[in-house]
């Protein structure tokens, strides 16, 4: 009997289990002095220097994006021009830089998007058409300079009349009238990842992915500008970023087609037309080699991500049930952009410090799916993960264990396969039907510390959460929802970040944790469902040996917008 197509995909989650007694195939050492590049060049691709958000944040012109965090969240900000300045705050408040970290002669720089072990996988190409300052093509994002590298200059359309600078340049240029139109498309490099965590490093490239997903989304908020996915397989997005050409990554990592989001409404272009004037188009650049010798190697990577590659359609999900409450305000004093930039993993948390019921209300429910907010807005489909939430310190609600049903029915499905002395009790709120259930009373502090790979942050947060995904279900649809699972997760953990934030408290993603240790403490005991992440919140404590400096501090004060045309 032939197998399963999604077999592949449950044998290496399997395989790539943490458990109490062994950990998942990983190296058995690191040279940390030979640790992969993480900024990714295409070497004799032209390249364009982005003006900083600096000259925008705070200017009197109507278009500051110094708005508030509440702004964001309701969708009122009118939209941003469609123009070189607004796309370089897009990624510069998703995949750009932070801040710089200093310890001794250690220096690392930190991103808006966060990864796991600090090793971006993840590398972010903008596609556009008809702006008045970037000719038609597809660029590669540099966040260590925060440039674009222009990798494919797009055939001269000739049903369009080129306009007079396009004719100097070369580059063909849209009539006036026609909207200009942008993507943004992520890829991964495996690589990266798997050179620190070995055989399990899918999952995390996966992770940050939705982690990146998530920071786009609310980069685009801020711009007024929704982000919506665009159907292309992975054949076809490998073709559109270049990653299917040979040449241009001899001796270098590959990088693996994820994702494409559209920001401008209603577009004229078919993905399908996008990938074929990427492919009539001129290229331009020659990956960098990363580097970090491969003392390890980990084919089962390569094996899963043949398996769950995505070649046709995603599989049609039910559209997401939105909650029946309006959704609940955040009082955040800070800006957006400050809010975005200053988002950081707790490394250490304090474990006296509780945090208010109404506070857990309101983070637990950005986390339902509203199609009509960011980020859910880019997700329109049931959810397929849900929280365990291991309650530690939060006033006026017993310690223990809870559950998030993020759709109406997943809490009977649920209950009927965990243990039966949880009681799935909905907690008493003012919310109308608020879909958090208590489980079981106690000190859940030692359980998460040891869930999570002994790792004392799960422990001294206010609460941890472990992201329970319909496993089975997802993957009886397609192998490919193996990632779609994660980059939900990922999303989930993104909002949890910025959510925390908003409140005054910090989170961390916990890719460490074990696997059938989590689902033994469910009573979970088919593979029905799954951890794919582990999160947790409470007040970090700062590490006061680490010094900060602001990221591209080498271009403040430069004129750093260069005016040239690409
Ligand atoms: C998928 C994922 C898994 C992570 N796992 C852990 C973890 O197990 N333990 C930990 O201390 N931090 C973990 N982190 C936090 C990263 O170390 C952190 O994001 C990275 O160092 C960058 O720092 P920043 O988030 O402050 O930008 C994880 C982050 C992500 C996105």
């Amino acid at each position: 009997m032939s197998q399963h197509p999604s077999q592949p995909a449950r044998l290496y989650h399997e395989r790539t289990k943490h458990h109490l007694d062994h950990l998942a195939r990983g190296p058995e050492y690191l040279d940390w002095d030979d640790q992969p590049d993480p900024f990714r060049r295409f070497d004799g691709a032209e390249s364009l220097t982005l003006p900083l958000i600096a000259d925008r944040i705070g200017d009197q012109s109507g278009e500051s994006l110094d708005r508030p965090w509440q702004e964001l969240l309701d969708g009122t900000i009118p939209p941003a021009p469609i123009d070189l300045a607004s796309l370089a705050a897009l990624l510069q408040l998703s995949l750009g830089l932070a801040v710089w970290k200093r310890h001794g002669p250690n220096r690392w720089a930190l991103r808006c998007n966060p990864s796991s072990g600090n090793l971006h996988p993840t590398e972010g190409y903008l596609i556009c058409r008809g702006l008045a300052e970037l000719g038609d093509g597809v660029y590669h994002y540099a966040p260590g300079q925060h440039r674009l590298e222009r990798r494919c200059r797009f055939p001269a359309d000739t049903s369009e009349s080129p306009s007079p600078r396009g004719r100097e340049d070369g580059v063909r240029k849209r009539a006036p009238e026609n909207t200009p139109e942008i993507w943004i498309a992520l890829s991964s490099i495996f690589w990266r990842e798997a050179w620190k965590y070995g055989e399990r490093a899918f999952r995390y490239v996966q992770l940050d992915i939705g982690h990146a997903l998530g920071a786009l989304r609310y980069a685009a908020a801020l711009l007024g500008w929704k982000a919506r996915f665009v159907e292309i397989d992975d054949p076809g997005l490998a073709s559109l970023l270049g990653l299917d050409r040979d040449v241009d990554f001899e001796g270098a990592e590959r990088e693996h087609p994820d994702l494409l989001l559209q920001l401008t409404p209603a577009s004229p272009t078919a993905a399908t037309e996008l990938t074929q004037l990427a492919r009539q188009g001129e290229w331009f650049g020659k990956a960098n080699p990363l580097g970090g010798e491969p003392h390890f190697k980990w084919p089962v990577i390569g094996q899963v991500a043949q398996a769950t590659r995505l070649q046709g359609r995603w599989p049609q999900r039910p559209p997401a049930h939105p909650p029946g409450h309006p959704p609940r305000p955040i009082d955040c004093p800070k800006p957006a952009p400050r809010l975005i930039r200053e988002r950081r993993s707790a490394q250490a948390m304090d474990p006296q410090q509780a945090m208010p019921r109404d506070d857990l209300l309101t983070l637990l429910d950005t986390l339902l799916p509203r199609p009509d907010r960011p980020p859910w807005d880019g997700w329109p489909h049931q959810p397929r993960i849900h929280l365990v939430l291991m309650i530690h310190r939060v006033e006026e609600l017993e310690p223990g264990l809870y559950l998030l049903a993020r759709h109406p029915a997943a809490r009977e499905a649920l209950l009927k396969k965990m243990k039966e002395e949880f009681d799935g009790n909905p907690i008493a709120t003012k919310i109308p039907d608020f879909p958090l259930y208590h489980l079981l009373s106690g000190d859940s502090q030692q359980v998460a510390r040891i869930l999570g790979c002994h790792q004392n942050i799960a422990a001294h947060g206010c609460f941890s959460a472990s992201m329970l995904a319909e496993f089975d279900a997802a993957l009886n649809d397609h192998p490919a929802e193996y990632r779609r699972l994660h980059w939900e997760a990922g999303l989930i953990g993104h909002q949890l970040y910025l959510g925390a934030e908003a409140l005054g408290l910090q989170g961390t993603g916990i890719g460490c944790f074990f696997d059938d240790a989590v689902l033994d403490l469910l009573g979970l005991t088919e593979s029905g469902y799954q951890p794919l992440y582990h999160f947790t919140v409470g007040k970090g404590l700062p590490d006061a040996r680490i010094q900060s400096d602001p990221p591209y501090g080498e271009r403040v004060g430069l004129d750093h917008c260069s005016g040239q045309t690409l």
